[in-house]
């Protein structure tokens, strides 16, 4: 396969990545079928997408004529059977945990054309892990976008144990053509490049904040000011949603059974309350007020 093979890009999964993604691919002019569970879901993600296209028109960025074009290319799709059929290149973008994603990939593998390539968005769980549930391990790999998909320029394509050489050529052909900068990680590990050393920071942060050494607030602070980073690790972590790392650090758990693992109480006790950040207005900060204010535990 080439790639000028790839004429239609399936999504799965229209949650806060996958909707984005969907809108970076229609953006670089390829027809895209968008699937999730319900139709609501769908128009959900699809209404975030022309309120981010809305914001570009005003400021003279496109025209609403290119928004409209691009928006049109994207078919909403709940039956995941009817769009795998006329799919030549699959992003799983659906929920960060191990099983779901390998029944995903198991149906993709049934649905999709034989020359397909099947990737996943997964943040920590490795490509080999996903693509033994299908018979084409050749053809899978992992497509690490970062959030928002339609902002960030970074996609990490990561070579599983089975992954052939040329389908990670393609992902990063592809990720070249939708107007993404790709970096290739020739060997899977769990957290690829980015998140490895964005858990290295982070998890000092929590453990600074455990041992009473500072606020969040004040952690966040010292890392905005004195590293230059635009957002400090709870700031960060609220952007990308606490249920993503806390489901993030149960896998790695689960593989590794490193206490060191497990999720700090700071978060848990977060995700527990149904706080998951500015997804649902709060997190580590109240966003219901500006600028957000940092909340108690
Ligand atoms: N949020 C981030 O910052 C970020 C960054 C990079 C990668 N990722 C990865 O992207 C993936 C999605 O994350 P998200 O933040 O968009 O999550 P999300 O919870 O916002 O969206 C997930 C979506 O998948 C849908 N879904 C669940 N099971 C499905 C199935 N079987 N078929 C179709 N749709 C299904 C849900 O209804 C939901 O709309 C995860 O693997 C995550 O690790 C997230």
């Amino acid at each position: 396969m080439s790639i000028d093979d790839i004429k239609c890009i399936l999504v799965v999964g229209a949650g806060q990545m996958g909707a984005q993604i969907a809108m970076q691919a229609a953006l670089h002019g390829y027809p895209v079928i968008l699937n999730d569970l319900s139709p609501d879901i769908l128009a959900k993600g699809m209404n975030g997408n022309r309120a981010q296209l809305d914001k570009r028109v005003a400021k003279g960025q496109m025209t609403q004529a290119q928004m409209d074009e691009a928006v049109g290319r994207i078919t909403l799709e709940p039956d995941l059977e009817k769009g795998a059929r006329r799919a030549d290149f699959v992003i799983e973008a659906i929920v960060e945990r191990l099983e779901p994603k390998r029944e995903c990939f198991a149906r993709l593998d049934a649905f999709c054309p034989a020359q397909a390539i099947l990737v996943s968005n997964s943040s920590t769980l490795m490509i080999s892990q996903i693509a033994t549930a299908t018979k084409r391990a050749a053809q899978c790999a992992n497509m690490h976008w970062f959030y928002p998909p339609l902002v960030m320029r970074l996609v990490e394509v990561v070579k599983g144990k089975e992954t052939s050489e040329e389908t990670v050529g393609l992902v990063a052909a592809l990720t070249k053509k939708i107007g993404r900068e790709p970096v290739i990680l020739r060997k899977e590990l769990p957290g690829f490049l980015v998140n490895r050393v964005l858990r290295a920071l982070a998890g000092e942060a929590y453990d600074l904040l455990e041992q009473g050494v500072a606020s969040f607030a004040d952690i966040d602070k010292a890392v905005e000011l004195g590293l230059n980073h635009p957002m400090g690790p709870f700031k960060l972590a609220d952007f990308s949603g606490l249920d993503i790392g806390y489901h993030a650090r149960l896998e790695a758990y689960a593989v590794t059974r490193d206490p060191k693992d497990l999720p700090p109480v700071a978060l848990e006790k977060r995700v527990k309350r149904g706080d998951l950040g500015r997804k649902t207005g709060k997190g580590f900060y109240d966003y219901s007020t500006v600028p957000p204010t940092p909340t108690q535990d």
